[in-house]
């Protein structure tokens, strides 16, 4: 086959947008390869032979974004659904509506508060620690929502998404802690909200398949032996890497850190489960942190759910060994300091630009990633391409 103009590294939704634009836009040829035996990264999904129930293989994936052009693009792929997203939260033997808000706050203390009662009830319990002198995690969280709700909502559950004490926390990991004094329990306040209708996967599909666009799956790019391999590859052709920026320079300025989710899966013989898509679990003696039912992301397909059967996840974080699936970087100061050098390295790389969750060190929601990808193209790309500009 002939030679490509491009070779994308990673075929998540970073990688395919850029494909898809290269090859609508200025006609070129782009191979995508990914080391999985799917294309999607970590958005893909499949459905569950048994039950019918569509299982995001990586994580509950849902979609939502104010940004007008990325929600123009995404729609050339595929409709959306009009779910919106909310979640549930356990805690000693209760169920709370989240975000922290009024109804949870009414519900926790046992008592209606006006949105006003509620605001100095909050105020007063936070006034405990001044937030410039919190020296920790904890401390920070008494400062901004006070020592009952961050007991209940935030210690148990931090403690086990980083399976560390919040005393021992850096007190930068959050900033800020959202209490909303009305009762609106959707999750995202985003513009556009919605599931594609179809699924993931058919969306990913159809952003691969311009015919200028080949995908290789099952192709690591630091594997020796194949046509795009790096070894190969490096320095005669324009490469988008998606993949992890650390692991490109084969590590040679240290690990970045990652915390990954370990995802169990099971059919269980009820019709309904939980009720709802997402319920936390936030009592630090249970090991998970949340229990995933997908059949309701997608009410609207009853009828191709097997009755009496539900798909479930049950999510434990930790942190990321070698091997393991990298999903949320833990960006110490230390990963930070390294990032930088790795910046350094990869804009003097000849030819290749990094992008993407990985190739970043950043978490990114999808429509992040997809505008990113669009930003990359309109600003290095085409420039690139049409105009013979420099790629580095
Ligand atoms: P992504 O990781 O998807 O793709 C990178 C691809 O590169 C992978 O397929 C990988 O196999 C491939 N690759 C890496 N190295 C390679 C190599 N050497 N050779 C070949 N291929 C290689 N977002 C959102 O908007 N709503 C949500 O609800 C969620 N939920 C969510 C849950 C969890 C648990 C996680 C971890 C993430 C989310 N996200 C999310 C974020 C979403 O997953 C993210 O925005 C996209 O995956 C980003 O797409 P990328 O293409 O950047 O990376």
């Amino acid at each position: 086959s002939a030679r490509p103009d491009l070779l994308v590294v990673g075929a998540g939704f970073f990688g395919l947008t850029v494909a898809e634009r290269c090859a609508t836009e200025l006609g070129l040829r782009v191979v995508v390869i990914d080391r999985r035996s799917h294309l999607g990264g970590n958005a893909y999904s499949e459905v569950d032979p048994e039950t019918g129930v569509e299982v995001h293989k990586y994580g509950a994936h849902l979609f939502h974004t104010s940004n007008e052009k990325v929600w123009e693009y995404v729609n050339r792929f595929t409709a959306f659904t009009d779910y919106k997203h909310r979640v549930f939260g356990k805690y000693q033997g209760q169920v709370y509506s989240l975000p922290m808000n009024l109804g949870l706050i009414n519900q926790f203390f046992g008592k209606s508060h006006t949105p006003q009662e509620a605001r100095e009830l909050i105020a007063g319990q936070a006034s405990e620690i001044a937030t410039e002198d919190a020296t920790n995690l904890e401390e920070k969280a008494v400062s901004l929502i006070g020592r009952p709700l961050y007991e209940a909502f935030i210690k148990g559950y931090t403690a086990k998404q980083w399976q560390t004490d919040p005393t021992e926390l850096s007190a930068d990991i959050i900033t800020r802690l959202p209490v909303r004094y009305t009762f609106e329990n959707r999750w995202f306040s985003d513009t556009h909200e919605g599931l594609p209708v179809d699924g993931y996967t058919a969306w990913l599909t159809r952003m691969a398949e311009h015919p200028n666009i080949e995908v290789r799956l099952e192709t690591d790019f630091f594997a020796p032996g194949h046509d795009y391999s790096a070894e190969t590859v490096k320095g005669t052709l324009p490469i988008v890497y998606t993949g992890p920026v650390d692991e490109y320079f084969d590590h040679r300025e240290g690990r970045l850190s990652w915390r990954t989710v370990d995802l169990e899966e099971s059919v269980e013989d009820v019709d309904d489960f939980q009720g709802t898509g997402v319920v936390n679990y936030n009592d630090q003696e249970v090991p998970f942190t949340r229990i995933i039912e997908f059949k309701h992301f997608h009410p609207e397909r009853v009828k191709t759910h097997l009755p009496g059967k539900t798909v479930i996840v049950h999510e434990y974080s930790r942190f990321a060994e070698e091997g393991d699936e990298p999903y949320y970087p833990i960006n110490t100061a230390e990963d930070r300091a390294t990032l930088l050098r790795y910046r350094e390295l990869a804009q003097a790389e000849p030819m290749v630009l990094f992008g993407g969750r990985l190739g970043t060190y950043q978490y990114l929601d999808m429509h992040m990633a997809i505008g990113s990808a669009l930003s990359m193209f309109e600003n290095r790309l085409r420039p690139h391409f049409g105009e013979g500009a420099p790629l580095t």
